[in-house]
């Protein structure tokens, strides 16, 4: 698979990721492992996970998935920062350098590996000054248990910041076709600083994939349960949206799906997409997105499809958009 260096300094990564978010809970432990060695067997090496994802869970079972695979065949992305309680509640951030190493710590034991590749604070500690956390990442740097920075879901300031203290190679944020808030003054800001995006939310949690079908329950514990956009009222007008895909995508015998991931990554080399797959067949589905080729034609058709904006609903819950930094 094409492969791209994240930000100046590196690592080179798979032209697409694989999000492991989704492995936990209701997923099927067997198929998730098989979904990561498929993903590894087809090229992919960029896998993204948080140590909150599952309280520990994802970690633990990426590092199973890599037992008997050579460490230097994955690019192991880690969000750390997240504060959860028992009941799977969450309670704020800490980004303190005490607590980056912390996080660090115990991070490293449940993968078992000896180094993560990129390691990121998930949100901005509005409590921390975002170069104490970054010095704090360098610091582990430097001690040779992390080899690169990155940000996520932080806007154009922060970023600048951050940047002037220690090289950050990636900011993971929310990109698709129905969230583009990025073009505006973020993605600027992450080109002229030479940073790479690795895009999530590419399918908009599966709203824009083509599958999912009004009515369709979220299990409990999903983001698809408090999504804005998954709600009465606002997925129907989502949904429709969906269906002027599918007619370009049946033009090219495409999926809607594949459509929607080649939108994103015909954006530039800067930007990586991380795809939330947890079946093999979806993986397989999103790998196909690599051979979809947009003309200005196909460009200009999915924008009439769906306009900058077209989607009802915010991409967060209004209460979860007010603590993130990427949205000031
Ligand atoms: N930095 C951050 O703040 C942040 C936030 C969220 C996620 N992330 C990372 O980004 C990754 C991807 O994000 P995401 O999972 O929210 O978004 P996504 O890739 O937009 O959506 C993935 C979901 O779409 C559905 N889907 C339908 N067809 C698919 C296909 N062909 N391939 C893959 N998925 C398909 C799947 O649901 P079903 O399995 O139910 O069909 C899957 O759970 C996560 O795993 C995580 O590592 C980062």
């Amino acid at each position: 698979m094409l492969t791209y260096r994240l930000g100046k300094t590196g690592p080179d990564v798979s032209a697409i990721g694989l999000g492991c978010m989704g492995m936990y809970g209701p997923s099927d432990r067997g198929e998730s492992i098989a979904t990561i060695h498929a993903a590894l067997d087809a090229g992919i090496n960029l896998l993204d996970t948080g140590d909150f994802y599952g309280m520990g869970h994802n970690e633990m079972l990426i590092g199973e998935a890599l037992k008997g695979r050579r460490r230097e065949d994955a690019v192991i992305s880690v969000k750390f920062g997240a504060l959860r309680d028992p009941a799977g509640g969450w309670n704020g951030v800490d980004a303190r350098p005490v607590a980056v190493k912390n996080f660090l710590a115990y991070t490293l034991q449940r993968l078992g590996v000896g180094y993560i590749d990129i390691f990121r604070p998930a949100r901005l500690d509005p409590n921390v000054p975002i170069e104490d956390t970054v010095g704090a990442i360098a610091d582990m740097v430097k001690a040779g248990y992390v080899r690169h920075i990155g940000l996520s879901e932080v806007g154009a300031d922060t970023i600048r910041r951050a940047a002037a203290v220690a090289p950050i190679v990636d900011l993971q944020i929310e990109y698709s076709l129905i969230s583009r808030g990025i073009e505006e003054n973020i993605l600027p800001t992450t080109r002229e600083l030479g940073i790479s995006i690795t895009a999530y939310g590419v399918l908009s949690r599966g709203l824009i994939s083509g599958h999912w079908q009004k009515g369709q329950a979220a299990t409990a514990g999903d983001f698809r349960a408090h999504s804005p956009r998954f709600q009465e009222g606002n997925i129907e007008q989502n949904l429709a949206l969906v269906e002027k895909l599918r007619e370009i995508a049946e033009v090219k015998s495409v999926s809607v799906a594949q459509i929607a991931i080649a939108w994103v990554a015909a954006k530039g080399k800067d930007i990586v997409p991380i795809i939330g797959a947890r079946r093999r067949d979806r993986l397989t589905e999103a790998l196909g997105s690599r051979a979809v080729d947009l003309s200005a034609e196909d460009f200009a058709a999915i924008e009439r499809a769906v306009p900058k904006d077209a989607a009802a609903g915010g991409r967060y819950p209004e209460h979860m958009l007010q603590h993130m930094d990427s949205e000031r």
